[in-house]
């Protein structure tokens, strides 16, 4: 027997203002002592004071802004010491992938104790995460890695910086808050940056061999979105309709890879891990050699992809990738990120060992894994 199993269950409120609804949000929900987990850079900028004066009365709102780079095990730690310092009955995600990954465990690690990573999927003995968490809404100020409808957090060892995934259904934000307001401070190369990752997302999925039609849709209109608007977003930051546009395809594509991703992932894993290069970079630096590897497998669906972008082709996909990537300004290669060639052997490694490719339309040997990072050089 072969059962699927579908699901979509975030309740999502999107559109310019979203942000200021946050605050009565909790208050139909009997909570008042919110945790806001954000990230260094953006504690710093007004956009953090004046989502905290829209949160309104009633509520007596502590910050942990301890969140960083590709963020930690450590960093989620000390999220939870927090949470219980302040004694907190909920908690409030604002930020971009990293921040929203950190506040997503938050709760599950000040009320079940032990250490994050012993809650990682792939973890011997890894710890039960059941009955019901700390409330968790999430705020998104990136249009890229859609983690505020995902499952999983990605956290980084302390000490190797190995990117490990703790995953559950139970993690999910009960309600999104997408504003694309939030987002129009954004500067370009983040713009570009983290809608490459909406980008792959929605493409990689797509191709994702795993059988899902309903997130089919989602990742092709996804692919859309994106094709019609980032270039958009990164030329005009204020331009709402793109900045909205990518919010939501980066919400599809997250939504999209429940069938999962595939190689451009497993690249971009390792390049965080060994050059501590950002995600979505990553995997724009990676997407076109492994999409021009792909190819032959499963043209039918470059065919689709290619019709969603507008491209004429399945052969015209890569092509267009190309070119979107020289609109946006990365179209540098590794090398210009700081990746050198001495560092190759150790990427290989660790992108075959990633989970990602083992839904790559076409499956990878670490001479293709080295290829692939050659040519992105
Ligand atoms: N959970 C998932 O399903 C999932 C999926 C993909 C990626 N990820 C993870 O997400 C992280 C990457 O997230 P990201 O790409 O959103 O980047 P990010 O969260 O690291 O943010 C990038 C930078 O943008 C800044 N920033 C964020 N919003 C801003 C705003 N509105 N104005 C100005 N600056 C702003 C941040 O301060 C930061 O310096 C990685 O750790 C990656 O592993 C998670
Ligand atoms: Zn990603």
């Amino acid at each position: 027997m072969s059962i699927s199993r579908f699901s979509f269950p975030t309740a999502i409120h999107f559109g310019p203002g979203a942000r200021t609804l946050v605050g009565a949000h909790l208050r139909e929900q009997a909570l008042t002592r919110p945790l806001l987990v954000t990230d260094r850079a953006l504690a710093a900028l007004p956009l953090l004071a004046e989502f905290i004066a829209h949160l309104g009365p009633g509520l007596d709102v502590a910050v942990f802004s301890g969140v960083s780079g590709n963020p930690t095990a450590a960093q989620a730690m000390a999220g939870a010491q927090a949470f219980a310092a302040h004694r907190a009955d909920c908690v409030i995600g604002l930020g971009g992938g990293a921040a929203l990954d950190v506040a997503k465990v938050v709760g599950l690690l000040a009320t079940r104790g032990g250490h994050a990573l012993e809650y990682a999927w792939d973890h011997l003995n890894a710890r039960p995460i059941d009955g019901e968490l700390p409330y968790f809404v999430a705020v998104p100020t990136t249009a890229g890695t859609g983690s505020e409808v995902g499952r999983s957090s990605v956290l980084s060892e302390d000490d190797t910086h190995v990117k490990r995934v703790i995953f559950s259904p139970r993690l999910l934000a009960r309600a999104v808050f997408a504003d694309p307001e939030l987002t129009v401070g954004l500067p370009p190369r983040i713009t570009a940056a983290t809608g490459m990752d909406a980008l792959t997302h929605n493409v990689e999925s797509y191709l994702s061999p795993a059988y899902h039609p309903l997130c089919d849709g989602i990742a092709l209109e996804g692919t859309r979105l994106a094709a019609r608007a980032l270039a958009i977003a990164v030329r005009e930051p204020s331009n709402l309709a793109a900045r909205g546009d990518m919010l939501m395809a980066s919400m599809m594509g997250a939504i999209a890879f429940q069938k999962d991703l595939g190689a451009v992932h497993s690249c971009a894993h390792a390049l965080s891990a060994v050059c501590d290069l950002h995600h979505g970079l990553a995997n724009a630096l990676m997407i076109e050699p492994v999409m021009r590897f792909n190819l032959e497998a499963v043209p039918e669906k470059f065919a689709e992809l290619a019709h969603a972008v507008g491209a004429g082709s399945a052969e015209a996909f890569v092509p267009w990738l190309a070119q979107l990537k020289r609109a946006i300004g990365l179209d540098d290669g590794l090398a210009a990120a700081g990746v050198r060639r001495e560092q190759i052997a150790a990427l290989v490694a660790l992108a075959e060992r990633d989970v990602c490719h083992r839904t790559n339309p076409r499956p990878c040997t670490a001479a293709d894994f080295e290829r692939f990072f050659l040519q992105a050089m």
